[in-house]
Order: C-alpha cells, then structure tokens, then sequence
C-alpha cells in the first residue's frame, strides 16, 4: 500500500483512513463482500495503533460502508447503493463474467514470476535479448529515414511489407503467393484468434496437436469451439488419428505446428505432410499451418511447408518474425484465399484500424537488407549451441532421471521426468530455488513432462537455471520419499 496517513494534517488520522478506504471502495479496489485487511495488519501497514484502525473501521460501519462480525473480520457491506453517494460497479462480477477466458492460473503465475529478477527463466517461449539483432536495426534506422505515411493503412497491411514478405517465403520456403493473399497481423497470437473469430463458430469441432501451443488453448474455448487432440510422437500428429477423429466428430479446421513444434519439438516428416494434405483434400477440412519456427532449423535446411505443398488452396498459412528476429515488434501473417484474406482484413480493421506503420517499416527495411541472412545464419548458430548446452547440462545435472525429444530446430526442448511426480509441487520448489520452466500438462494430456526454452537462456544461465532444476527435482523426490 503507498498511501499512508499525514501526520501534519489537521484532520484525525483515523479519519483519514476512513476516507482513504472509502475512496478505495469508490474505485473498486476494494469490491462489495470482499473482506478488508485485518486491524493487525492494517495498522502494521500504516505504521498507526490498532485503535486507530478500529476507530476508522468502526467509522466507515457507523455510515453503512462495512460490515464488521467478530472473528470473521471486516467486509465491505454488499448493499452499499444509496449508502455511499458514488455507485460502484461489481468489478469482480464483471471480470468474471467477460465472454473472453482468460489465461490458465498456473501461466499467469507463471507470467508473475518470470518478472522477477534473478530467476533463471527457461520458461518464456522467446529469445534472449542478445539474439535480437539491435544493431543492425540500429544502423538502418540511422541510415534510412522513415519514408513512410502516416494515416489509416491498406487493412491487409503496408504494401510494400507485403510484397517483400512474398518475395522472402518465396526464397526461404518456395511458398508462391502474392502481396494481396496476405494480411499483417500483430503476431501469429492475432492471426489464430482472427481465424477462430471469423471463420468458426460455436460448437464446431476442431483438431488439435496433443500437446500443443498453449495459448492457443483459451483461444478456442473462449470461441466455444470443441477441441479434438491429436496426440503428437516423436514425428508429430499420426495422420490416420485424423481420419478416426473426422469420422466420429466431423472435424471442421486442424491446427498443426509442423516444425520445430512447440513445445515437443518435433517435426513432421515429409510422408506424414503429403497424407495429411491429401486427408484435407479429400474430407474438404482445412488446415490451419503455424510456423513460426521453420526458419531456425540448425542445419539450414528448411523442410518443406504443407503451403509449399498446396495447390488446392487447403491451407491458411502463419507465421512471425517473433522467432527469428524479435517478438517485440508483433509482426506476423496469414496467407491464403482472397476472400478469406478479405474477411478477417476486415475483422483486424474492426479490431484495430490495421497495424502500426513503424513495425511494418523496420520489419520490412530488415527483410530487404543483407542483414536478414546474417542473422538468420546467426541464430541458428547460437541456437544449436544452446540446444547442445542444455543436453549437457541435462546429462551432467540429472542423468538417468529425465528423458528428452532432441530438436534439430526451435526454440524448446521437451523432457520426461522419470519416475511418478507431480509437476506442480516441482514448479513450486524450482521458483524457490530460482528456475522457472512450464509443466507438461498446460499444454496438454500428457503427465510427467516438462517444457525448457533454451532459446531464453545464455549458455551459463542454461547451466546454472538445470543445476537449480535438478536441486528440486531432489527435494520433490525425497519429500515424496519420507
Ligand atoms: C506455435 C506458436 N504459434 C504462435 C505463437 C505466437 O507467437 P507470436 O504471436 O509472437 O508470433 C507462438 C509463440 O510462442 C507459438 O509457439
């Protein structure tokens, strides 16, 4: 609490407390029925005699503001209307009642805590501030200055970023496409939710990797969608569990992750993606490609994208710069049919008026440079160096007690933890040992796993954030032992 009473004011300072707390409730700081802080505590806080307090709180009770019972503690009256001259919404009723979900408890715990300073953080699905590429952004905005215009955009997106982005995935991925077949989104995150919007509607049926991006999850259930899994092996999603899956449920949109998928790893094998275009074809059932991570394949070689593939026009297209060059600039984009490029263009429109213009230039003054390539050269470097540091670390730290799925890309590594354990109790004593990662079962059915971004992490923190894993990792074990 920052406020604190004025001891040089004329106005008593259990008053003021009143007052203080009044205005709190005004806001909805303090919302009807929820309990205020104990008399103890309060006047710890505000560094005042616990008379004092009772002297406010007995107050704020004499105005009908709050109800006090013995042994139960101080609550804000639920009937204040009428009482308190200002009417205060029910924040709370509101938050909850939102059609839109929020994030699971346990991500946004894990949200907090990455926060924190000295934490080891091999949980947040990015790259490290030291394969951002600063400089070279640094030199192009000194060296070219913005050109660009300032009113509402074209709401596919920039033009011109549009066309360099056809002409990169043309080189990159062999992807042909044209400059109005693509809409600029803010990230792949707005691409799936304007997909989801625009194109499905409640009740449909839907198929999913198992385990998959979990922040696509609350997406879907927030759509009312039904969700389908696909379970993923070591070579992702078997193809036949999709016709199992169409013919019981009438599967109507597939959302695949086909390289480097986050968070197993994996990726799809060429005779895998040829069977699932072709089950696209047949069941006429669209596939939703994300791929954020084709690029960062450590031995340069990109495989070929279900896009690259499609000559029917099956698959809607996704992918970002967050992984390859920075999340913070939220550059992302869809591919594929005009009319639907059109819908959810119009839909991003209503959302938000289309993308910012200055991401759109820097972004597209970084594709057209020579920079891009020696970037992209040297992140996958660096990120094969932080893949081999974490098997170090692994075989160093737990030998024996985890088993992991060996990227040849990405950002992720996905790891079993032998032995029966509860990764909740896990992710509790590695926050207290000061590591973070995220278990298993936020993305998914599977138990016992756990997810680390090495991409997150330098070579030493990698080192020291398993050290602090295995640390936990033997407390948990000798707890669940005693
Ligand atoms: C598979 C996948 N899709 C989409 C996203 C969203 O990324 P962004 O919106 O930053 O492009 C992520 C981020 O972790 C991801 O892993």
């Amino acid at each position: 609490m920052e406020w604190k009473p004025d001891r040089t004011d004329k106005k008593p300072i259990y008053k003021q407390i009143a007052d203080y707390i009044e205005r709190e409730i005004s806001s909805g700081a303090f919302s009807p029925g929820s309990l205020l802080p104990s008399e103890r505590a309060l006047a710890k806080e505000l560094q005042v005699n616990r008379s004092t307090v009772v002297a406010a709180y007995e107050e704020l009770q004499s105005l009908g503001i709050v109800e006090r019972k013995k042994g139960s503690g101080t609550r804000v009256s639920t009937d204040i209307w009428g009482i308190s001259h200002k009417r205060i919404p029910n924040w709370d009723r509101y938050v909850e009642d939102g059609s839109f979900l929020p994030n699971l408890p346990l991500v946004q715990r894990i949200r907090m805590e990455t926060q924190k300073k000295d934490l080891i953080n091999l949980a947040s699905g990015e790259l490290s501030p030291d394969l951002f590429p600063i400089d070279q952004f640094r030199t192009i905005l000194s060296d070219q200055p913005f050109m660009g215009h300032l009113g509402y955009d074209h709401p596919q997106g920039n033009e011109i970023l549009r066309e360099t982005i056809s002409s990169h995935i043309k080189e990159y991925k062999n992807i042909d496409t044209s400059s109005s077949s693509i809409l600029i989104t803010s990230g792949a995150q707005q691409a799936l939710h304007l997909i989801v919007q625009c194109l499905l509607k409640p009740g449909d049926a839907v198929a999913i990797e198992d385990p998959s991006y979990c922040f696509s999850l609350p997406i879907f259930q927030s759509a009312g969608l039904r969700t389908f899994l696909l379970p993923v092996d070591e070579h992702g999603i078997d193809p036949d569990d999709l016709i199992c899956l169409h013919k019981k449920h009438r599967i109507r949109m597939v959302f695949l992750n086909p390289d480097h998928q986050n968070p197993t790893g994996t990726s799809l094998p060429f005779t895998r993606r040829k069977k699932i275009l072709e089950l696209s074809s047949e069941f006429g059932i669209p596939i939703i490609e994300d791929d954020p991570y084709s690029l960062t394949s450590f031995n340069g070689e990109v495989n070929s994208t279900l896009k690259s593939m499609d000559h029917n026009g099956n698959i809607l297209y996704i992918s970002s710069l967050s992984k390859i060059v920075a999340s913070g600039l939220r550059i992302g984009w869809i591919i594929g049919p005009p009319q639907v490029i059109q819908r959810l263009a119009d839909a991003k429109q209503q959302v938000d008026f289309g993308h910012s213009i200055f991401p759109q230039w820097v972004a597209n003054q970084f594709l057209e440079s020579k920079h891009f390539n020696t970037h992209i050269r040297m992140l996958r470097k660096q990120l094969k160096q932080r893949r081999d540091q974490i098997i170090s670390s692994l075989d160093e730290f737990l030998n024996g007690q985890i088993e992991c799925f060996i990227p040849e890309g990405g950002i992720h590594m996905w790891c079993k933890v032998n032995g029966s354990i509860n990764e909740y109790h896990l992710l509790e004593e590695s926050m207290k040992k000061g590591v973070t990662f995220v278990p298993g079962n936020v993305f998914g059915s599977k138990k016992g796993y756990v997810r680390f971004t090495f991409g997150r992490g330098e070579a030493n923190l990698i080192q020291e954030g398993i050290s602090r894993f295995a640390d936990a990792l033997k407390s948990i074990q000798s707890n669940q032992r005693s």
